[in-house]
């Protein structure tokens, strides 16, 4: 009955309160228990929040299930060739390096093909025929303008090979750029061991056994290297270039070469020959051929064979090696530009010495397709 009663008083009296203040009270309330709950879970956060970077920082530990790391995690490539890394992060990845040196499993190494283009492949089917059957020992990697969209089929080998290119122009810095891309891309997977650079005019002279065979047996990566006393090469040295480059070191070699992981390292690393070249050798300099074959021959002399692998046919003279066409494509062409000439392989006279050769018109096509198995073996 008092209760009641008392319920009742109290309830004449809560309505008795005016409008204004009941919704004044309200907000307190709730004013209160928000900022309680801000306070605990701001402890909260902080709480655990450093408690999970401790963890990180202490013992690797991350909040995330991930698969167990086997040492196949480590070295398959990378499924795909798109990355989101830019130059300086993509060179920094691509230099890492074991120091042990002796691979604890079968590492069958991979030939790198690089191909340093403006878009299209023309004779993209010469080279497929080269490759059929050779899956496992070669991976490619294609570097074109950045506009172009590449359209190859599903069972093409150069189906999304393209990587994340930039602008490129010729005879200037931004072509060295591109190839270091290009073997920085390609060092991503650890069983690329050698790496060649070719364009879309470039086709293979011999078979793939023959090409990987010449490759991987090298004693020394075939870096074009000589000291042209003329005006196209030591007439392209500028003095600024000292200390780092005196004449005498400064050489000329063709843009097409190939290197071993070590040697791409050294090129996708450098920071000591790199800004003395961008600055002071621009057109009528090529740097395309004299940065890599210069900072080479002074770093690593004894790895180098001072040639190249792909032949060029000069002889018509001026800036530009000559392109040969549909109508230009005989046996007889070819057994010239196969022709017996004489080089060093291993410190022993060979006459196998270029498996590569520029440059070919898209119009060649036909007649190489025609050639290609009794010419080349492919
Ligand atoms: C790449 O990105 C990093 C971080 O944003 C930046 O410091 C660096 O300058 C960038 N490099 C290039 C070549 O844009
Ligand atoms: C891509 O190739 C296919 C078949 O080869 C062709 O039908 C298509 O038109 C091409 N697309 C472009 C954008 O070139
Ligand atoms: C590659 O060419 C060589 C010499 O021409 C030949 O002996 C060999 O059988 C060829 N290999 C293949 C896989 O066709
Ligand atoms: C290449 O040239 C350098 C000097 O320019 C020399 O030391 C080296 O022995 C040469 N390499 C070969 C394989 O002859």
């Amino acid at each position: 009955m008092q209760a009641r009663m008392m319920n009742g008083d109290q309830g004449r009296k809560m309505q008795s309160k005016p409008w204004s203040l009941k919704i004044l009270h309200f907000f307190l309330i709730f004013l209160v228990f928000g900022l309680g709950l801000c306070i605990v879970s701001m402890n909260m956060v902080r709480y655990f929040g450093a408690r999970n970077m401790f963890h990180q920082q202490v013992f690797g530990y991350r909040h995330c299930v991930e698969e167990t790391r086997s040492l196949e995690s480590w070295i398959r490539p990378p499924c795909n060739v798109m990355h989101d890394m830019n130059d300086t992060e993509l060179f920094w990845r691509a230099t890492f390096a074991p120091r042990i040196k002796e691979y604890p499993y079968k590492r069958v190494t991979k030939v790198a093909f690089l191909f340093l283009t403006r878009g299209p492949l023309p004779l993209a089917p010469l080279w497929e025929r080269f490759f059929k059957g050779n899956q496992g020992l070669y991976s490619i990697y294609i570097h074109s303008l950045p506009g172009y969209r590449a359209n190859y089929s599903r069972s093409s080998v150069f189906y999304s090979r393209q990587i994340r290119s930039q602008e490129v122009e010729w005879g200037k810095m931004s072509m060295c750029d591109a190839e270091r891309r290009l073997l920085a891309n390609a060092m991503l997977d650890l069983s690329n061991e050698h790496f060649v650079l070719l364009s879309e005019a470039c086709i293979p002279l011999r078979n793939f056994t023959i090409v990987y065979r010449y490759i991987s047996k090298s004693r020394y990566s075939f870096m074009g290297s000589y000291d042209d006393r003329g005006p196209y090469g030591r007439g392209r040295y500028d003095k600024n270039m000292e200390p780092e480059v005196s004449l005498k070191q400064w050489r000329k070699g063709a843009q097409w070469f190939e290197v071993n992981r070590e040697l791409a390292i050294r090129i996708v690393e450098d920071n000591r020959y790199y800004p003395k070249f961008k600055q002071f050798c621009k057109p009528a300099c090529y740097v395309d051929e004299h940065y890599f074959p210069t900072m080479l021959t002074i770093e690593t002399p004894h790895l180098i064979a001072n040639r190249t692998l792909t032949y060029t046919d000069w002889s018509r003279g001026g800036p530009h090696p000559a392109t040969f066409g549909r109508n230009d494509i005989s046996k007889e062409l070819i057994e010239r530009i196969m022709g017996r000439r004489m080089c060093f392989y291993n410190h022993r006279l060979v006459y196998l010495c270029q498996l590569f050769a520029r440059k070919f018109a898209p119009s060649a096509l036909q007649p190489l397709l025609r050639l290609s198995s009794e010419m080349f073996g492919y």
